[in-house]
């Protein structure tokens, strides 16, 4: 959401007369988009802008911009430790940006706007500047379909900085898809914190609704989405995906924990039980579907028992890929303020162990497609080509794209070219990904 979020925000200041720089030094507008759901993030944005600091202050460094949920959750606060701040753009207020960045050109400073907005979803455009139409953004792209939560899990701070959950209408969101199917683009993630909770057209048209609304798009060969809430996911989204040729064979859905008693400290509404029965339901509509989840490490109280039962939850239902992350206690939110807090060490060994453990698990899934063959979508040249693996000849390329499993997979080829649907068999698996050779390009 924040890659797609910062490229509207890119987009607005084109329009506006910026172009993009990489350096620093060149740049008379620096704009920092944030995340706040971590407390390292959080920093993170806090120590880049405060780089400009020095030259800032004696009004000669670039105009200072922080966006996004470290803006939104801050508010005014930012200024203490960012005094050379010149505005502080909330998650609501990308309607009035271009306002905002003439208000700066004609001299005006320190501005906050952490107000709220009746349509937070249109009212800005959506131009991608054409820097950024390369690599994988020429082929493949986010849409956000909705946006906030409400569900108010005890760790986490978007409820706070999103505010309350809004659809996004499903007119405006096939007209964005048309337009990038237009420009090329063959797959499209649908993004929002709850995509399952999506209710567009005053509530008329559901998530599962919408895939069928986006599959009727022309041009558009994938659909993907994230993130999926496991007390949402209904039979008619595991009829949608089992039924939609076009919305891949993937899913992530978050199971944060693998202890029932986390599970309902952290106020998720679902239990370990009722996980597995519905990845169970799941994979008997969709018996080779992909998953992947997230995991919180060290949440308050969480005993060594608690953890084992995560490592066994991890084991029993096999994930293609796990993000995990060390529990970060947050502002507002309720385990903030509970008693029993782990100390860091303990968080970090308890995420080491686990990520070791996953390691071990994606090797062998990834292990399971060698023979197999596997439709990737071709998104560039590899960064680093494998050497040993391609015989130096220069009519062939190390490209990879994606497959439908989101596995990442290398290939050689003389044809191929980004966009195009390639066939490959897999030869060869790797932790992080695979390698194929051509079949035959699909389409
Ligand atoms: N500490 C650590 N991880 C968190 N997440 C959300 N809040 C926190 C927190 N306070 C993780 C969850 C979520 C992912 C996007 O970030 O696993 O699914
Ligand atoms: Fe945060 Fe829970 Fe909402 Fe996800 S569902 S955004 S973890 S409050």
């Amino acid at each position: 959401m924040n890659v797609y979020d910062s490229q509207i925000l890119a987009g607005i200041l084109q329009n506006a007369g910026y172009e993009q720089t990489h350096d620093p030094d060149l740049a008379d507008l620096v704009l920092c988009n944030t995340c706040a759901i971590r407390h390292k993030a959080q920093e993170k944005a806090y120590s880049f802008l405060g780089r400009f600091a020095g030259t800032r202050i004696k009004k000669k460094g670039p105009l200072c911009i922080m966006a996004g949920c470290v803006a939104q959750k801050e508010k005014e606060k930012a200024f203490t430790r960012l005094p050379h701040l010149d505005l502080v753009l909330g998650t609501q207020a990308f309607g009035r940006f271009e306002t905002h960045i003439k208000a700066l050109a004609a001299g005006e400073t320190r501005i906050v706007d952490i107000a709220s907005s009746d349509d937070i979803f249109e009212g800005f455009s959506r131009d991608t500047p054409k820097n950024l139409l390369t690599g994988k953004n020429k082929v493949s792209r986010f849409v956000t379909i909705m946006q906030g939560c409400e569900n108010f899990c005890t760790y986490c701070v978007v409820p706070y900085v999103r505010g309350k959950e809004k659809s996004r209408e499903p007119s405006a969101i096939i007209e964005e898809i048309q337009g990038l199917a237009a420009s090329g683009v063959r797959e499209i993630t649908l993004l929002g914190q709850n995509v399952n909770s999506y209710a567009g057209n005053n509530g008329q048209v559901s998530f599962a609704d919408l895939l069928h609304l986006v599959s009727n798009v022309d041009g558009i060969k994938r659909i993907r989405f994230a993130t999926s809430h496991p007390k949402d996911l209904s039979s008619d989204l595991i009829q949608a995906i089992k039924e939609i040729d076009k919305v891949c064979n993937h899913l992530h859905l978050p199971v944060q924990s693998g202890s029932s008693q986390i599970l309902k400290r952290m106020n998720r509404k679902y239990d370990r039980d009722t996980y597995f029965t519905r990845i169970s339901a799941l994979r008997q509509a969709c018996p080779d579907i992909a998953l992947s989840t997230d995991i919180i490490v060290g949440f308050p109280g969480e005993t060594i028992s608690d953890f084992q039962q995560t490592m066994n939850l991890l084991d029993t239902v096999g994930f293609d890929a796990v993000f995990a992350f060390a529990y970060s206690a947050r502002s507002f939110t309720p385990a903030s303020k509970f008693s029993n807090q782990l100390d860091e060490q303990t968080k970090r060994d308890r995420l080491n162990t686990l990520l070791d453990f996953q390691e071990k698990i994606t090797e062998k899934k990834n292990k399971a497609f060698v023979g197999r063959q596997v439709t990737v979508l071709v998104e560039g040249d590899s960064p680093k080509p494998r050497d040993g693996v391609v015989k130096k000849n220069e009519k062939t390329r190390q490209m990879f794209g994606r497959s439908d499993a989101n596995k990442i997979v290398h290939f050689v080829s003389d044809k191929a070219a980004v966009g195009d649907l390639v066939t490959l068999e897999i030869m060869n698996a790797y932790p992080h990904s695979l390698w194929g050779e051509e079949v035959c390009k699909s389409d």
